[in-house]
Parts: C-alpha cells; structure tokens; sequence
C-alpha cells in the first residue's frame, strides 16, 4: 500500500494554502501536478545538457541525443512495447490519434468504410476521427452508453454487433475522464484482431494510473500523455505495433525525419523518425522518463490499488449526499468522481470549492456529446491520484454540503 502522505512531499505544488485553506487538488484528471524528480530533470537539462540531437557531434548533442533516445527505450519499457522503435514521441494523446488518423486513416479508411468509436469518448478521440470520415466519406458508428441499474456503463451487446466489417478501425477509451468507466480493452483489442479490423486505445487516463501492457492487451495503437502521469506537459507517446507502424506514411515534413532530399522528393527515415519532423521536444521526453522511473519506483499496481480505494470511498461519501446524481457505473470504477448538485450549476460548485482551496473541473470535460446524452450538460469532476487522501474525499464532501446550503438559503 503506498503512503499519500509520504508521496506529497515529493511533489512542491501540493505544499501550499489557497485562499486561506491548504490545496486540496483534486482534479487530476485534467492534469497532474509533477514530483521533484521530473522538475530537477527539467532543470538538470537546461542547465548541463541542453543541446538539439541527432545532428550534433559534440559533447551536449551526444548527451541529449543519449537521454532522448533513453526515453523512448524507457516509454517502451512502461508499456512493454516489444521494440523502442515502435515508441513515436508527440505532444500528447490527441496529437497521437491525429497521427493515426493521417497516417494509416490516410491509406487505409475509404469512401463506404466505418470506423467505430464509443459514446464516452472525449474530444481527442471523436475530433480526429470526425475529420477523417469527412475526407475520405467514411461513415462513424458509436457503442452506445446506456443507463440502467448498474449506472451509466457501455451497451457490450451492441459492441459486439457493431464491431464487424465495414468497420476498418475502433478507437476507444480506456477510462472515461467523465465516467469513470473502465473499458475491458483486452477483450475489446482480442474481439477487433478476430475480425480483421485495428484497434486504438486511447490511454490519457489510465497510463499513469495502472500497468499497462500493449503486448498482452493486444491492441495495434495505444496514445497517451505525459503530463497526466506525473510527466510535463507537451510530451506523450504513441506506440504503434511495428507491421502497422513501419508501413505508414509520414504525416508531417521537415527535418529529422528523411535520409536524404533534393529539390523535388525526399527518401524518409524509417519509423519512428519518420513521424519526427523538426526538434523534438527534448527536454520533456527526458523528463517524462524521470516521471516514468518515479511511478515505477512506487509501484503502479500500488497505485491502482489507492485508486480504487480512494474512488470507493469519494463514491460512497458523495453517494450519501442526496443532492448530488453520480455518473458512471456503479462498481468498477477509476479514480474519479464527476457529479450534478441539485439546483446549482457546475461552475458554481467549481467556483465556491476553490474558494474553500479546493480544486476541481467543471463543465462538459471535453465530452460535449456525451454530457448531452446524459441530460448533465455541465457536471463537477473531482479525479485522483497517488497523493490523495480520503481525508480530502471528508474535505470535498464537507465542503459539497456548505456549496449546497448556501444555494438553498
Ligand atoms: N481530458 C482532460 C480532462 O478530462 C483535459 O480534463
């Protein structure tokens, strides 16, 4: 079992009073706040080492080139990636998804084609697939999320019938940043790979939370970000199963990513290079691999396993307040807790907790279509993780009563 309250000195941001009250940060899934190790990273780096790569042949260069590649050795590790050279470094998950979509989107996804996402999507993983349908006149297709007794969870019959030819690709999430669902993504991938069709996994929310496994998940992509598992912001990684990857087209040009050029046509490099055009964004790679080390040496089965402790019990304490309605499943759930006050709207609830130091997110967390199939066009959100404790869950459900009371005076 890991110690909140040891973790919370590692990481200087949770240190602090705001309005009067000590931060009681609670909205991680939006975005972590970092531990020492990756801020000194950062630092170490600008002060000793910072040099541009691959294209150096002096000390720094040879440094930095070292450390950035190290990372992508390190991201391939965390996700047990068979090969470092499957790990493609972007500025995050839905940069990850862009390049899926116009990269393999791009040969593979035809007019008459589909592609199937779920209903709990976010953004980052509708937008990019929404651009491509309309490019290549392909066709979307959703697993529906319904609501009955066991809550707000996804319709697996439906899945199971909609997950056939003509759809080529399904992208889904892994944990829902609003339901705190969690998708069963290795049955999900098998069912996909059985039917000839590519599977995506969109892993922001889970990738700093749980160990993960593309190999044993099966699925053919996964994308995530580093700056919601501890790491800086502007950095994730997308891995790609090296048949797939090797064989796409790059989707953006510059320098980096070819072997050779002239005036009119250019030989590129080989994966993952080829999708590396321009400087990358050393510095954060390197310090997301100092997030990486820090999240191993606490143990991600650790971390799991507060997760579901401390998302049982903000269930069950914000469960007892009538005046709330809880989305998402009943049981199963990740580490987050999105609600609707009776009578109060969600910025509202936002606004007044930061006023007692506690933060939240409220609003439709990029998930527009989904608040809007659940009738909750705005809600509060309060997601967390390592350093929390279920003396803050007490804090957020006082705090919720107090946000309440004055509402209703
Ligand atoms: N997707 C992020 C969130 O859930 C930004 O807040």
């Amino acid at each position: 079992m890991i110690d909140p309250a040891q973790l919370r000195k590692d990481f200087p941001a949770l240190d602090q009073q705001v309005n009067g009250h000590p931060l009681v940060y609670l909205d991680n899934a939006a975005t972590t706040q970092k531990p020492l190790a990756v801020i000194n990273a950062l630092d170490h780096y600008y002060r000793r080492d910072n040099s541009n790569v691959h294209r150096g042949l002096h000390e720094l260069s040879n440094r930095a080139t070292a450390a950035y590649e190290h990372a992508r050795v390190r991201a391939a590790q965390f996700v047990n990636a068979a090969d470092a050279d499957e790990i493609v470094f972007t500025r995050g998950t839905t940069e990850g998804l862009n390049l899926i979509a116009n990269t393999w989107g791009a040969v593979n996804i035809s007019a008459g084609d589909e592609i199937l996402l779920t209903e709990a999507e976010h953004h980052s993983n509708l937008i990019p697939w929404q651009l491509l349908a309309q490019r290549a006149g392909a066709r979307l297709r959703f697993v529906p999320v319904r609501s009955g007794a066991d809550g707000d969870t996804l319709d697996l019959d439906a899945l199971e019938k909609l997950l056939a030819p003509p759809v080529k690709l399904f992208s889904f999430v892994h944990v829902s940043n609003t339901l705190a669902l969690v998708n069963n993504a290795k049955k999900f991938c098998a069912l996909a790979r059985q039917r000839g069709i590519v599977s995506v996994i969109d892993a922001a929310q889970s990738i700093g939370h749980r160990p993960l496994d593309v190999r044993d998940l099966g699925c053919d992509f996964l994308s995530v970000s580093g700056h919601k598992m501890a790491g800086p912001t502007g950095i994730g990684f997308l891995y790609g199963r090296k048949e797939l990857l090797e064989q796409l087209p790059p989707w953006q040009g510059g320098g980096e990513m070819l072997d050779s050029t002239t005036y009119e046509t250019a030989k590129f490099k080989p994966a993952p290079h080829r999708f590396e055009a321009g400087t990358p964004n050393i510095a954060d790679a390197i310090a997301l691999s100092a997030a990486m080390d820090y999240l191993d040496a606490v143990g991600r089965d650790a971390i799991a396993d507060h997760d579901a402790r401390l998302s049982a019990y903000a269930y069950e304490k914000l469960g007892a307040l009538d005046f709330l309605r809880i989305l998402g499943p009943k049981s199963g759930r990740a580490g987050l807790t999105t609600f609707v006050m009776s009578g109060v709207h969600a910025h509202d609830v936002v606004e007044m907790a930061n006023i007692f130091g506690i933060a939240l997110r409220g609003g439709h967390h990029c998930n527009q279509p989904l608040m809007k199939k659940l009738n909750a066009p705005a809600s509060a959100r309060a997601s967390f993780y390592l350093y929390n404790t279920a003396a803050e869950v007490d804090r957020l459900a006082e705090t919720l009563v107090k946000i309440k009371q004055y509402f209703t005076r």
